[in-house]
């Protein structure tokens, strides 16, 4: 290989942040980036009765739903005990798998 394809490779692979990243780890990326954006405001600190992000004691009993329980309450909304979680947080724009990848993403750090 030439010294220009391997330069160029390596551009690539930066720009597109890609190379070396499983799946998973590019999915969890996402889910930042989504949970930065848009669940961040109540998500961080529990406004208005939210699970807060890294909290593992209120995050337990949520968790041992099961991933697809908390991706449909993401998607389709819920009001529970504590109160209201909008539907894709409010955010109409989050496709599907945007909103899945916050929660895994949320998840991921609460357990
Ligand atoms: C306006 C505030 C608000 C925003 C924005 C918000 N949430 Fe929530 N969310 C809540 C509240 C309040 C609850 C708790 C409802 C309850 O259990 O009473 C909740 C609960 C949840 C749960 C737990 C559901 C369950 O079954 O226990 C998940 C998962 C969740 N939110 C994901 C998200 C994701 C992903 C986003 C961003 C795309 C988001 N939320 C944005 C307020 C918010």
């Amino acid at each position: 290989m030439s010294r220009w394809a391997v330069k160029a490779g390596l551009a690539s692979c930066l720009l597109l942040a890609g190379c070396g990243e499983s799946p998973e780890q590019a999915e969890l990326k996402l889910g930042q980036q989504i949970w930065d954006g848009t669940c961040k405001v109540c998500h961080l600190n529990g406004l208005g009765g939210a699970p807060a992000k890294g909290n593992r004691k209120v995050w337990a009993p949520r968790i041992e739903q099961g991933l697809e329980v908390l991706i449909a309450h993401a998607l389709n909304g819920f009001d529970g005990a504590e109160g209201s979680m909008p539907a894709r947080g409010g955010n109409p724009a989050l496709s599907d798998s945007e909103v899945a990848a916050a929660v895994k993403y949320m998840v991921s750090q609460s357990q």
